[in-house]
């Protein structure tokens, strides 16, 4: 559709009208593919841009930051109609939003919001909320004993809001002196390896005394609970982690991940390629909230994060499709 815009007009002669001149064309850079998310974001984004009539192309940067930004430009250049990113960091893709800008581009920040810059929109899940999840699950198993709590990615600004709201509920614990957490650290670009030696220091530094773990994601839970193995631990301590991921709903069907907080990704893809098509178009789009970036209050919507155990297991995750009763349970489940 942008085609237009850098000319065509002036040349009617040379020009073809093809229908799909007007087709809305959609830019969606990715930090990364690597976790199982990641590829359901992308599927299930493409599928709902192409549901609108409207055509993307997806690009995924392995958590380069560098490379993100030449992708972006390459889109860019490429003629899009609106620019969707998921930063790998929250604060260099701030160069990205003015490159777009500049060539006339809209920019939705993607389940991540972009810090310092004129995006126009933020779609996420309740990060906060994700936080306050995992902690209320943990604390009503464990009201009393040492914590041990496995952030994410500090480049990422989802893990300051999901540490914030673990650390709404656990506090007035902390305050009577019933919970004391004995270990915090951050996961560099959220790998379970950090995470499984992070755990494994946490252990060591507390003689194994350690009650209830709260880790920022399943992928960093996979991390802690193969350092948990490897003390005999696993299934003994509880564990909270966050996607419900396979491996960690499995984790929770096997007892040794206690509970994980699902984002039923479709809600989230559906939403913003509806908006995404809507803005390229020119509509202008109202929200009820907006998070400041510390450059301007951004247009947001914050979708709700449910929280999953064994328990409700078969009515959530199962039940929309997620994952399917024989992923989880194995081949000879009905
Ligand atoms: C997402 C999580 C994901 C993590 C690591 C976060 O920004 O919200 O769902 O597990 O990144 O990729």
């Amino acid at each position: 559709m942008r085609t237009c815009r850098t000319g065509c007009k002036k040349n009617p002669e040379k020009t073809v009208v093809a229908a799909n001149d007007e087709t809305v064309k959609i830019g969606f850079s990715m930090d990364t593919l690597k976790e199982e998310r990641w590829l359901k974001d992308q599927a299930l984004f493409k599928e709902a841009v192409e549901a609108l009539g409207a055509e993307v192309e997806i690009v995924a940067a392995n958590g380069d930051d560098a490379l993100q930004i030449t992708q972006a430009e390459t889109l860019i250049q490429q003629g899009i109609d609106l620019l969707v990113i998921v930063p790998h960091n929250a604060e260099a893709t701030a160069a990205i939003v003015h490159k777009a800008h500049s060539a006339g581009i809209k920019v939705i920040a993607y389940d991540r919001l972009i810090k310092n810059a004129s995006i126009d929109l933020y779609v996420s899940f309740d990060n906060e909320r994700v936080g306050e999840l995992q902690a209320e699950a943990i604390l009503e198993l464990v009201p009393k004993g040492n914590y041990v709590y496995i952030g994410g990615a500090t480049t990422d600004n989802n893990v300051h809001l999901i540490k914030k709201g673990v650390f709404n509920v656990l506090q007035p614990a902390i305050d009577q002196g019933d919970i004391k957490v004995v270990y915090d650290q951050w996961t560099e670009d959220w790998s379970p390896e950090k995470a499984f030696l992070n755990m494994t220091e946490a252990l060591a530094a507390n003689n194994n005394q350690i009650d209830a773990v709260i880790a920022a994601n399943d992928a960093t839970a996979g991390g802690v609970i193969q350092a948990l193995a490897a003390q005999g631990l696993a299934g003994k301590i509880p564990v909270a982690g966050q996607d419900a991921e396979l491996a960690a709903v499995q984790r929770i069907v096997g007892g040794t991940q206690t509970m994980t907080v699902y984002k039923p990704i479709q809600i989230l893809t559906e939403q913003v390629a509806s908006l995404a098509v809507r803005m390229a178009k020119g509509d202008t789009i109202t929200t009820a909230r907006a998070v400041n970036n510390g450059k301007v209050d951004v247009p947001s919507i914050l979708l709700a994060p449910i929280p999953v155990t064994i328990d409700n297991l078969q009515d959530t995750v199962i039940k929309d499709g997620f994952h399917t009763q024989s992923d989880v349970y194995g081949q000879a489940a009905k």
